[in-house]
């Protein structure tokens, strides 16, 4: 299959199930579950789910079992874009090629959404009803993994050291290095660490997956920061040159375009190594891998 083609069939796929699990807008409060549907749906690529499915695959497990973890970091994630938008802080009016939350719905709204969206998230990956039969440490390591790289040892992390370091010119590449694998890294790192646990993965698998999925977390956030300078705003869907514009510590501003470009490649070079070991029951890893540096929105 062409990666467009599975690209899209696996997005088709979340989306089913992101329909599924969220709450309906029809359910009280209104305001919050509009607002919420609105984000998730907006578009978006569904990386992070897609790679939590090759993930699984990869180590020999069954992806089907993996669709609620991959609906919750898709929730995680849009919580993430909710807040990273707001006016506190990087003030942006478009996501996912619409108004952003908070342009819509209000500021207050908005805050809410993504603390509902990032507590949805657990409350869906804890149900017992979609454990499928699976033991519960499983479930328990996958929660664990997730939380970590979603809270200020990951994600929100990143986001404070990227906050912090708007506009300062004395910015060196092993900061912006912890912003890059926190704000982002650390998500799509938990997303293919659960995709392997829940397919059942062997130490060795699971340490290599985990080797793949830190260097393409990296690489993915060199691309987006690449992309911010050179796509257009209908193109990635968000304000483009909002980084330069804020003063943002990114991979071109400290090492240059080109030598950027060389280390997102660099990256993604690392992440195909990781995945040496296994044979074409990764071939999915890899494509993804390549896109993420080579994607255009
Ligand atoms: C954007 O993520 C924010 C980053 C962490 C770089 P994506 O590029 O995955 O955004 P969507 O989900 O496709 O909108
Ligand atoms: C994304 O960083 C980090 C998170 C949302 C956690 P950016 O601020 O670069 O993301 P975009 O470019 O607005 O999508
Ligand atoms: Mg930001
Ligand atoms: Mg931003
Ligand atoms: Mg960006």
């Amino acid at each position: 299959m062409e990666l467009k083609e599975y690209l899209q069939s696996e997005a088709t796929r979340i989306d089913a199930a992101l329909d599924r699990f969220l709450p309906r807008e029809s359910e009280l409060p209104h305001s919050i579950h509009q607002a919420m549907r609105y984000s998730v749906f907006a578009g978006g690529k569904r990386v992070r789910p897609i790679l939590m499915l090759a993930a699984c695959r990869a180590v020999g497990g069954d992806s089907e079992r993996v669709i609620p973890a991959a609906c919750a970091i898709e929730m995680i994630h849009t919580y993430s874009l909710i807040h990273d938008d707001l006016p506190a802080m990087d003030n942006d009016d478009f996501r996912r090629g619409n108004p952003t939350c908070h342009k819509v719905f209000g500021e207050a709204i908005a805050i809410l959404a993504g603390d509902a969206l990032l507590t949805e998230a657990f409350r869906l990956i804890s149900s017992p009803a979609l454990m499928g039969g699976g033991a519960p440490e499983g479930v328990l390591a996958v929660i664990h993994e997730i939380a970590t790289c979603a809270g200020s040892y990951g994600m929100v992390g990143g986001q404070v050291v990227d906050m912090e370091s708007e506009g300062d010119d004395a910015i060196d590449l092993a900061t912006v290095q912890y912003i890059h694998t926190h704000k982002t890294g650390a998500l799509l790192k938990a997303s293919v660490v659960a995709g392997a646990l829940l397919g059942g993965a062997t130490a060795a698998q699971l340490a290599a997956i985990t080797r793949y999925g830190e260097a393409a977390g990296l690489a993915f956030q060199i691309a987006d920061d690449i992309l911010d300078i050179e796509g257009t705003t209908e193109q990635i869907g968000k304000d483009a040159g909002s980084d330069v514009a804020r003063g943002k510590a990114t991979y071109p501003l400290v090492l240059g375009l080109s030598a950027a470009r060389v280390e997102a490649v660099a990256m993604m070079d690392e992440a195909l190594r990781a995945l040496e070991p296994f044979g074409a029951e990764a071939e999915c890893l890899r494509e993804i891998a390549r896109f993420i540096v080579q994607r255009k929105s």
